[in-house]
């Protein structure tokens, strides 16, 4: 279901308690609440733009002007708005004329029932324009088969090349809550995680979130995970709706999932578009690999959206890429040598794989892989990257 973000404009208290007290229990993100018309429509209109909603709730009972052009004006913001026209009266006349006005919804008290059904439709619509190629962020997972395969390490190499390759701002976020370590490899500033973003969802909008994420590369933002443990456990429900606003605001997001799938991961799948499976070919990573694929397979995860990268390849490898790709039902996307100098001496100096160096070029090549941005995208890497 696509998770609705909506703004509140209602001056009328009947109205407004009434409504305060029907959304308690509608799973939906208030972005902005005004408990008075606006007069200064530009400042408003301004607001809208910045914080995206997809509804605005509108008392049309003190409107000092006319509802038509009031609709047109939200609707014409970037987000294009919804307008549910609220009102204390179910006069024929007062629903024919906010509909005609551009409102999609006329509500009347009692609310309750009738705002679910029009948030439901709401929503079914704007998941329609999605799936209808409205362009919207995409998302990759970088989830590792067993402890320390590399899903970090990729992620950020990858995360790092991607804005230039796409074009676009991309976020790179650590949902690894038990041992994100993207805040460290990628020398982050802002002293806040994906936890601030989650317990503030009402509080979430553009000046937030830019609040929250750190950049130091152009055009790549990143929002580490929680660091104390107390911050650690995250609701499921709350960090897919913060997964969904970032979603909207960048053109590529990559996640870093951490180890294995748990609980968490598993249940914000349905917003990662790519899941890349970071494995290396040693038996017990394998073994997991295996199982992680049957697991995705198993919940509905499209087959084709899992991609799967052997890290860390020796010069010598006892089994061929092919028997692999046979173990594991897949074939096997990427495969980068193990370079173990080249990242511990990036680390020491506090900085990312240089760009130049053998392990740096298979990054970028994966990274170009990855945007789609490879001329041929059907040739596999060679062994060593
Ligand atoms: N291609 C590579 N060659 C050599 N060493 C590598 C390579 N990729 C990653 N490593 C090293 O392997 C270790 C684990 O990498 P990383 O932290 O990225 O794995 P992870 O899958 O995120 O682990 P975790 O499960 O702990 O989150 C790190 O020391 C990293 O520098
Ligand atoms: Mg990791």
């Amino acid at each position: 279901m696509y998770p609705i973000a909506a703004g509140i404009v209602v001056q009328t208290r009947e109205l407004s308690e009434e409504l305060h007290r029907s959304l308690e229990d509608l799973s939906i993100r208030l972005l902005l609440e005004l408990s008075e018309i606006p007069t200064d429509w530009p400042g408003f209109l301004d607001r809208i733009d910045r914080v995206r909603p997809d509804v605005i709730m509108l008392d049309v009972m003190h409107l000092r002007e006319p509802l038509e052009d009031v609709v047109r004006r939200i609707r014409s913001t970037a987000a294009h708005p919804a307008v549910f026209a609220l009102h204390t009266t179910a006069e024929p006349a007062a629903i024919l004329e906010a509909l005609r006005a551009g409102a999609s919804e006329y509500l009347y008290p009692p609310l309750k029932d009738a705002l679910k059904a029009a948030l439901e439709r709401l929503s079914q619509a704007r998941e329609g324009s999605r799936e209808g190629g409205k362009p919207t962020g995409k998302t990759l997972g970088f989830v590792s088969a067993k402890g320390g395969c590399g899903a970090t390490t990729l992620a950020c190499h990858i995360a790092t090349q991607l804005p230039r390759l796409v074009q676009s701002k991309v976020l790179l976020a650590d949902l690894d809550m038990q041992a994100g370590l993207v805040g460290f490899l990628a020398k982050t500033k802002s002293p806040y995680s994906i936890a601030d973003a989650v317990n503030n969802l009402q509080r979430l909008d553009q000046s937030f979130w830019h609040g929250l994420i750190s950049n130091g590369i152009p055009d790549l933002e990143i929002l580490t995970a929680p660091v104390a443990p107390g911050a650690k456990q995250v609701l499921v429900p709350q960090l897919k709706q913060v997964l969904a606003f970032a979603r909207g605001q960048y053109g590529w997001s990559v996640l870093d999932l951490g180890r294995n799938l748990n609980g968490a991961t598993l249940s914000i799948l349905d917003l990662v578009d790519e899941t890349y499976l970071v494995t290396t070919h040693e038996v017990p990573a394998l073994h997991q690999a295996k199982q992680m694929i049957r697991f995705l397979l198993d919940s509905g995860y499209p087959q084709a959206n899992i991609r799967l990268i052997l890290n860390r390849l020796p010069k010598r490898l006892d089994v061929t890429l092919d028997e692999m790709e046979q173990m594991l039902g897949l074939p096997i996307f990427a495969t980068l040598a193990n370079d173990y100098h080249a990242l511990q001496e990036a680390y020491v100096e506090g900085r990312l794989v240089d760009g130049n160096s053998h392990l740096g070029k298979s990054f970028g090549r994966l990274a170009a892989k990855i945007a789609g941005t490879t001329e041929d995208k059907k040739k596999k890497f060679t062994l060593f990257g």
